[in-house]
């Protein structure tokens, strides 16, 4: 359902390429228990854009280097190439000590170098913190080194506020270079930290995008120092070496400098999720769906949204939802990693998550779904009706105020309101099953297990302990005595009392009640 990605090239891998990816650092300036990479964007973690861009582009031979929160990181990455193509050439090669980006890169070598396979040609290098980064642009950058035949191939941007990043130094530093073409005149990128006054006014930035050529990258890392303000080996001093051996260098600028952004600070993580929301959204009205008011609405990046499917204000998807054709989300909803199909209306207030809900299904006001509850097709949860673990069958209804666990309940079943499955004894769980066509009435309580034949009717306010044959009547409850009169005398006697103290007149004897009101009857 998603629309593909357009531009030069998309889906082909490249050959002779291998990929390393840096996502060891802490992030200290994130401030954060977590490590910078898990930290989410458009609802995933920031790791996994790099990764996806490896996997795009090469397809296989990637090392992706984690260090801090390392077994976290590993996790997530392992969670997500599950029998995804390239997944068996991944590796994950550890940075004990975070030496710097050099230092990360060299930690990979032995992925490239330690197996039979011929040493790839190139190598692209990649920041696990830029998370913008789009596919067609690390293509160009590809097509750039190999038809400039540089040693190092640099991605830059232009920034109106450069601080932080390292800044490119070029041998014209009046920006005649500018344009996206490459161009070969730099002479090295120089850390925020390290630079001088003169070089910190350059606004052209490094994004921390590179490509380097097999023969070149390992012995120059090999050579680093860490003669800098963080005692770090920087691998961007790559670029000053290659220049002094006389080695071409070439850089290629962003045309919209927007996509270099480097993810190191809260403020940063809030910009880029800005950025990505809006371009997620603009791909789903592209590919028809309507948005009432696109900027409240969130949609992660891993969602489909079908077409003519209409998205109404404030409307949260997330996780790996999809959602079908010609659905109406109301407001206020939030669906997590749930399978909705075609024309189903989700009206205001619903909270779903990992459920299915098929065709035609209508769920809401205020629905509360938990993990594993399948709506079968046209059936109907109306307000304040919870479920988990329930599957609730074709054309079925439960319209209000129940609670629905562990249970199997049959097609065209009529769940009256305040229907309770009492599923849970204190320590285990229990399933309810009730058969087709059952009428459930109104605030009932099923205590599990129990079974309810098909066709069968329970008599509202019956709490149902036995199963219950099919095309039979349950009905448990206490048998109704009407006393006749009794609330007109009740009546009178409540207004004497409360009348002011009077003297009876003669002849006129106060009325007596035939009950007491209180404590008696119901
Ligand atoms: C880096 C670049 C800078 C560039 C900027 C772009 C260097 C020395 N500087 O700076 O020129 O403008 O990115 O955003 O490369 N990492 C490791 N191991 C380490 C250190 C870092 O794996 O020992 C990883 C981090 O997890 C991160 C990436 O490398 O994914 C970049 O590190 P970060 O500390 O963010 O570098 P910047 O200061 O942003
Ligand atoms: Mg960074």
């Amino acid at each position: 359902m998603k629309p593909s990605l357009k531009g030069p090239g998309a889906g082909l891998r490249i050959s002779g390429l291998g990929v390393v990816v840096m996502a060891a650092g802490r992030g200290t300036r994130m401030r954060s228990k977590r490590a910078k990479v898990l930290h989410r964007v458009a609802g995933r973690p920031m790791v996994l854009y790099a990764l996806d861009l490896a996997l795009q582009v090469a397809g296989r031979r990637i090392a992706i280097v984690v260090g801090h929160q390392a077994e976290d990181v590993r996790r997530v990455i392992d969670a997500e190439i599950v029998g995804k193509a390239g997944a068996d050439s991944l590796a994950v090669v550890e940075q004990v000590e975070q030496l710097g980006t050099g230092h990360a890169v060299l930690q990979s070598r032995p992925v490239f170098w330690g197996t039979k396979e011929p040493r790839p040609a190139d190598y692209l290098i990649l920041n696990g913190d830029t998370p913008l980064l789009k596919e067609r642009t690390v293509r160009e950058l590809l097509r750039a080194h190999r038809s400039e035949g540089a040693a190092v191939t640099i991605l830059t941007a232009a920034l109106d506020d450069p601080s932080g990043y390292g800044r490119v130094i070029r041998r014209q530093p009046d920006g005649s270079h500018r344009g996206g073409l490459a161009s070969s005149d730099v002479l090295k990128i120089v850390e925020d930290r390290d630079a001088t006054p003169a070089e910190r006014v350059v606004k052209e930035i490094n994004v921390g995008t590179y490509v380097v050529s097999g023969e070149f990258l390992f012995p120059a890392l090999g050579k680093l120092e860490p003669h800098n303000a963080q005692g770090e080996l920087y691998l961007t001093d790559i670029v000053r070496m290659a220049v002094t051996q006389r080695q071409r260098v070439v850089a290629v600028m962003l045309q919209d400098s927007e996509e270099g952004m480097g993810v190191n600070t809260r403020r940063q993580l809030a910009a880029a999720e800005q950025v990505i929301r809006q371009q997620i959204r603009e791909r789903w009205l592209d590919a028809g769906v309507t948005m009432l008011d696109p900027a409240s609405v969130w949609i992660d990046t891993g969602v489909s949204v079908g077409k003519d499917t209409v998205l109404y204000p404030n409307v949260t998807l997330e996780g790996k939802t999809e959602i079908g054709d010609e659905c109406v989300l109301r407001s206020y909803s939030r669906l997590t990693d749930c399978r909705v199909g075609a024309r189903v209306e989700i009206l205001d207030h619903c909270v779903l998550r990992e459920s299915q809900i098929e065709d035609d299904a209508v769920l809401g006001p205020f629905v509360h779904l938990r993990p594993g509850v399948l709506v079968r097709r046209k059936a109907k949860v109306g307000n304040f009706v919870e479920m988990k673990k329930t599957d609730l069958g074709e054309g079925a209804k439960a319209n209000h105020l129940s609670y629905l666990g562990d249970a199997k309940i049959g097609r065209g079943v009529n769940i009256g309101a305040g229907t309770i499955t009492c599923n849970y004894d204190g320590v285990h769980k229990h399933q309810t099953t009730i058969g087709d066509h059952v009428f459930v009435g109104s605030d009932t309580q099923l205590v599990a297990p129990i079974t309810v034949g098909t066709g069968a009717v329970i008599a509202a306010g019956t709490t149902v302990t036995q199963d219950v044959p099919a095309d039979s009547l349950a009905i448990a409850r206490a048998a109704q005595e009407n006393r006749v009169g009794w609330a007109a005398k009740r009546r009178i006697m409540m207004e004497r009392s409360s009348a002011p103290a009077q003297r009876p007149s003669s002849g006129q004897k106060p009325a007596k009640a035939a009950v007491s009101p209180k404590g008696k009857g119901r």
